[in-house]
């Protein structure tokens, strides 16, 4: 997939439309992870370096279409300015308003208007008013087509930006057997099937491996014929999960599951935690992480794989009692000198609270859902405008 960027585009003395994914967490106003404005700082150094006036926008939440104080732009602004190191002027709107002659601008949270989301082409346009070019660099929103992401194509020339080519040259391999080293394994953890549905059916004719972890694999072990007690599982979703373990067993793949679990009846931090084999599982137990063998044979598997991509936790990291999976299989990612790829929020979210530095991967994705429905195989909207004929 070869995609403009800008690298190809003249960009001196011209007004910037940079559109980031500043969704980032926080937590009583602060920012807890700040991965995502990180990543697009090396794009706004490219365009200040080249003379170009950059004007940023981005979503923040989910506020639909109304004007929320809680997700304004404003409150993450100083953290946004620490990382940049640049003084950055807000503007509070994203359209009908005027750009200082600023180095950096930052617009109001564009899901503030309810077109945003609808890509009106109006809305878009009143964007797109503000600059001469639109860069593209918010990966984790590039599977929405909304008016920031893709309706301002229509309007300006534009181009991808640094971040968004290196999710692309990352990944994009992924989805190409001929390209792969092999032997591969797909660890997908989470909770639901549905979300993870399409990752799982690409990647049985490409992946050796693939483990099945949180409560995703919950649902799969009930469709073995395992009882579960009260772990959390998707009933509706057992016959998907068949399906899935008949076809991996058509294409050669590989289907790795618990043999043993860590349980309680409870969660919380008080909650007694025990590793039992799957088979002993019964009644009110809850199935809340991999068990110790478990994490052995995974640990054995990845170190002998030459690819390695993970999207979603093993177990319920928050707590101590069932962070040692998600824990385990990351540092041992970390470890390896094979190509290792991270994605999504959780899995970013147990990186840092388990202090593993970011630099010890090949990719770490800034996308959760973009990044699933790109290994899905599917044109993400935001992408397909900026690929090359
Ligand atoms: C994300 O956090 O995955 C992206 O910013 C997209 O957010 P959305 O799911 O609210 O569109």
């Amino acid at each position: 997939m070869k995609i403009q960027t800008i690298k190809e585009a003249d960009l001196s003395n011209k007004k910037v439309l940079l559109r980031a994914d500043l969704n980032v967490p926080t937590k009583d106003g602060k920012v807890t992870d700040t991965t995502r404005i990180e990543a697009v700082k090396p794009t706004v150094d490219f365009l200040l370096k080249n003379n170009a006036q950059v004007i940023i926008c981005s979503h923040f939440g989910r506020p639909k279409g109304e004007k929320k104080d809680e997700l304004s732009l404003k409150h993450i602004l100083p953290t946004i300015e620490e990382i940049l190191e640049y003084e950055v002027q807000f503007i509070d709107d994203c359209i009908d308003i005027e750009v200082p002659d600023a180095p950096i601008s930052l617009l109001e949270n564009t899901r503030f208007h309810k077109e945003e989301k609808e890509n009106d082409a109006d809305f878009a346009q009143k964007l797109a008013s503000h600059a001469d070019i639109f860069v593209m660099d918010a990966f984790g929103a590039a599977h929405r087509a909304h008016a920031s992401t893709e309706g301002v194509t229509n309007h300006l020339p534009s181009y991808a930006g640094l971040l968004l080519e290196s999710e692309i040259n990352s990944m994009a391999p992924l989805l190409d057997s001929k390209q792969i080293e092999k032997p591969l394994t797909l660890i997908i953890g989470g909770a639901k099937i549905d979300t993870k549905i399409g990752i799982l059916n690409n990647f049985l004719d490409k992946a050796d491996n693939i483990i099945i972890g949180g409560a995703l694999a919950n649902t799969f072990l009930l469709a073995q014929g395992h009882d579960v007690g009260k772990s959390l599982v998707e009933e509706d979703q057992v016959e998907t999960a068949q399906e899935i373990l008949m076809k991996a067993s058509e294409t050669g793949c590989t289907i790795l599951l618990p043999k043993d679990v860590i349980v309680a009846d409870e969660i919380s931090k008080e909650a007694t935690a025990i590793d039992i084999p799957i088979e002993d599982v019964e009644l009110d137990m809850m199935i809340l992480d991999i068990g110790k063998n478990t994490m052995e044979s995974y640990v054995e598997l990845i170190q002998n794989s030459k690819t390695i991509v993970m999207n979603g936790p093993l177990g319920l990291y928050e707590f101590p009692q069932f962070e040692a999976g998600t824990y385990v299989i990351l540092e041992a990612l970390a470890a390896s000198n094979s190509t290792t790829i991270v994605g999504g929020g959780d899995s970013v979210d147990a990186l840092n609270k388990f202090n593993i530095p970011h630099k010890k991967f090949t990719h770490i994705s800034t996308g959760g859902g973009a990044m699933i429905e790109f290994l899905e195989g599917k044109q993400l909207p935001a992408i397909a405008p900026l690929i090359k004929s």
